[in-house]
């Protein structure tokens, strides 16, 4: 049922806070460690991993590209994420020391299948992380870390994206914690962030408005890019992805840094840029990517920025100006993809099509 929503994609949208809640549900004890029962591979071996792949599809990729950024940050365990429909087609070199992450939300993705067989043939341990119990991919899996989204009707992926995220980050601060690594107080710390996660996502939704302005705005748009950098990258390219799924629209997302490398020749007068600008932090990476804004604009290009509300310079180079929470970097892409997703579908919306159902598209991939 859509209770009142024209669309399951929008309800779904909505869901987020309670099912970010829920993926979260009794994962901290009394002690503030994390306890995650389901990972049924033993501490030692844990310990003894030397490489994690994450295999993933669509935006369950996207969500693997967050992970390799915080697994590698808290565990220093080298990280790669890949396309599932390239990974055994390329011989890779995987052995019984290898974590295989799993990303699907509906478990049945029949190129992250195969890719998780080939994984387990080569000895490799797997660890899915799934929206649906008892499906396929958890089913071939070592273990399996559930996210507590809820049926995913929409075909565009929502609340499967950001409980993937939390997931994620719940398997990289257990690894961390598992392996005693040295960010034990940054642990509790981002476990009690976390759990304030659901309240960050309802401010996004409760902003709503000015996004879906943004979104009758640029009806008639024939292109629209995304830029982020670090986390914020894969944000940008889920972006992309979600207005083209629904809009059927030329979108892409880029890393900020790349502008330069080539992208930077697409912008024209009145392209619509948004940006995702990270938190201020040590390094330097939130002032690179406002000159990244400086340069689009520069060029005549309308910069949809994302930032702290206290970001003063962002919002300067701003056309609009979208707020974001104060979260860490590693957690922001859970809040700032919202806008990303309410905009395309806003979008089709106003644009007449489908939004549940888009052209050419399943919502479980199951061949090949
Ligand atoms: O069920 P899965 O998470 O394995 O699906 C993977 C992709 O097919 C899926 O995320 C797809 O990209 C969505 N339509 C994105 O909105």
């Amino acid at each position: 049922q859509k209770q009142g929503y024209d669309w399951y994609m929008r309800k779904e949208i909505f869901e987020q806070p309670r099912a970010v809640a829920d993926t979260l549900l009794g994962r901290l004890n009394e002690r503030g460690e994390l306890i995650l029962d389901e990972i049924r591979i033993s501490p030692e071996t844990l310990r003894r991993i030397d490489k994690i792949v994450i295999v993933a599809c669509g935006t369950a990729f996207y969500a693997g590209l967050v992970a390799k950024y915080a697994i590698e940050h808290w565990t220093r365990i080298p990280c790669e994420v890949e396309v599932a429909s390239e990974f055994r087609y390329r011989d890779p070199i995987i052995d019984p020391m290898t974590l295989v992450v799993t990303i699907s939300q509906s478990g049945e993705t029949a190129d992250t299948l195969m890719a998780i067989r080939h994984a387990r043939e080569q000895g490799a341990k797997v660890i899915a992380i799934c929206n649906t119990n008892g499906a396929t991919i958890p089913r071939e899996s070592d273990a399996v870390i559930y996210t507590h989204a809820g049926p995913e009707i929409g075909v565009a992926s929502t609340k499967g994206f950001t409980t993937q995220l939390v997931a994620c980050y719940l398997l990289g601060l257990y690894l961390a914690q598992v392996r005693g690594m040295k960010y034990g107080d940054e642990i509790a710390a981002l476990l009690r962030e976390l759990e304030r996660m659901p309240e960050a996502i309802q401010g996004m939704l409760d902003n709503q408005q000015q996004v879906l302005d943004l979104a009758r705005e640029f009806v008639n748009e024939p292109s629209v890019l995304f830029l982020g950098r670090h986390v914020g990258y894969p944000v940008a390219l889920e972006g992309a992805l979600k207005l083209k799924e629904l809009a059927y629209i030329h979108a892409e997302g880029f890393a900020a840094g790349e502008l330069k490398h080539g992208p930077i020749a697409l912008i024209r007068e009145d392209l619509p840029v948004f940006v995702v600008v990270p938190p201020r932090g040590r390094d330097q990476l939130r002032d690179k990517v406002v000159s990244n804004i400086a340069e689009v604009r520069a060029r005549g290009a309308k910069t949809i920025v994302l930032a702290e509300a206290d970001d003063e310079e962002a919002r300067a180079a701003a056309a609009v100006f979208i707020e974001l929470p104060k979260l860490s970097t590693l957690l922001q892409p859970v809040a700032a993809i919202i806008p990303l997703q309410l905009f395309a579908c806003e979008l089709a919306t106003v644009q007449g099509h489908d939004v549940d159902q888009p052209r050419n598209l399943a919502k479980s991939v199951t061949v090949e």
